[in-house]
């Protein structure tokens, strides 16, 4: 079955906006590469987002912290050179927008640059504020993001649901509505409260993209590895595996392995 926004031919930031206004769910996966990205392209997924979970996912790391520039490009390159449809956004990693906002426009530039993608993604509210500003006035489009900043790790201290005291959540709204107010395209509200996320998705005008944030959103975001099963080792309450690509994974090599030490592979067919 084609998705509902299947009638849109290219999904831009005004697309998006367009969903929200007739309550179309937006649908957002990440990817890292050439071959996953054709694949969700091909499916009909809304947005890519070449997170900065990379560094998790494919590098092994256990904090988004250590990727660089020059890789989130690299990932951004591979992806840009297999989307036709999808918004491609990709996430300024690290260190590279935070110490000022003239280093986070030259970040931001050579992400759009060299590597052709159609947006950015920025962790954090005020604090941030000017970097957004001045990015976004070089015509470049920013993604919020909100709730459990991964990069902020060290200063959290865990991964655990943000925003359930009064405090923490007054300032999420009025982060959310800075970011809105700046020119942020849409924000992802990232492991906060269903009825918070219920609250700042009616409170703004661009759209809210959720991760563990509940149903009350414009749209919804996971990390490919997790939903497909490819990665086991996490399991947050939010997250829905549709396949457990590991252990098929793990089987078709174990009889990859058997045909090969048994000789059954290759058989008269495959060879010249
Ligand atoms: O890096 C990432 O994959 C993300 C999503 C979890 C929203 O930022």
């Amino acid at each position: 079955m084609q998705s509902e926004s299947r009638k849109y031919a290219k999904i831009t930031t005004h697309v998006l906006q367009e969903m929200k206004l007739k309550g179309e769910k937006i649908a957002m996966l990440t990817a890292y590469d050439y071959s996953f990205a054709a694949i969700l392209d091909e499916a009909g997924i809304d947005v890519v987002l070449v997170g900065d979970s990379a560094s998790n996912v494919m590098a092994g790391h256990t904090t988004t912290l250590p990727i660089t520039l020059d890789q989130m490009i690299y990932h951004a390159s591979s992806v840009m050179r297999a989307v036709r449809r999808a918004l491609v956004v990709v996430d300024l990693p690290f260190g590279t927008y935070q110490g000022n906002s003239k280093e986070a426009l030259h970040s931001a530039i050579r992400i759009m640059k060299e590597s052709g993608a159609n947006a950015v993604k920025i962790e954090g509210g005020k604090e941030i504020l000017e970097s957004v500003d001045r990015i976004l006035s070089a015509g470049i489009p920013v993604m919020g993001h909100l709730g459990l900043t991964p990069q902020s790790i060290n200063k959290f201290g865990t991964y655990i649901v943000r925003a359930t005291e009064e405090a923490e959540a007054e300032k999420l709204k009025r982060d959310a509505s800075l970011l809105e107010e700046a020119g942020c395209f849409a924000i992802v509200l990232e492991k906060i409260p269903a009825k918070l996320a219920k609250e700042v998705t009616g409170m703004i005008r661009i759209p809210t993209i959720g991760i563990g944030a509940g149903p009350h959103v414009d749209g919804q975001v996971l990390v490919l590895h997790d939903m497909l099963g490819i990665n086991q080792k996490f399991s947050p309450r939010f997250l829905r595996r549709y396949h457990n690509l590991n252990e098929e994974i793990k089987g078709s090599v174990q009889a990859y392995i058997d045909d090969v030490k048994s000789v059954d592979f290759p058989n008269e067919r495959e060879q010249y």
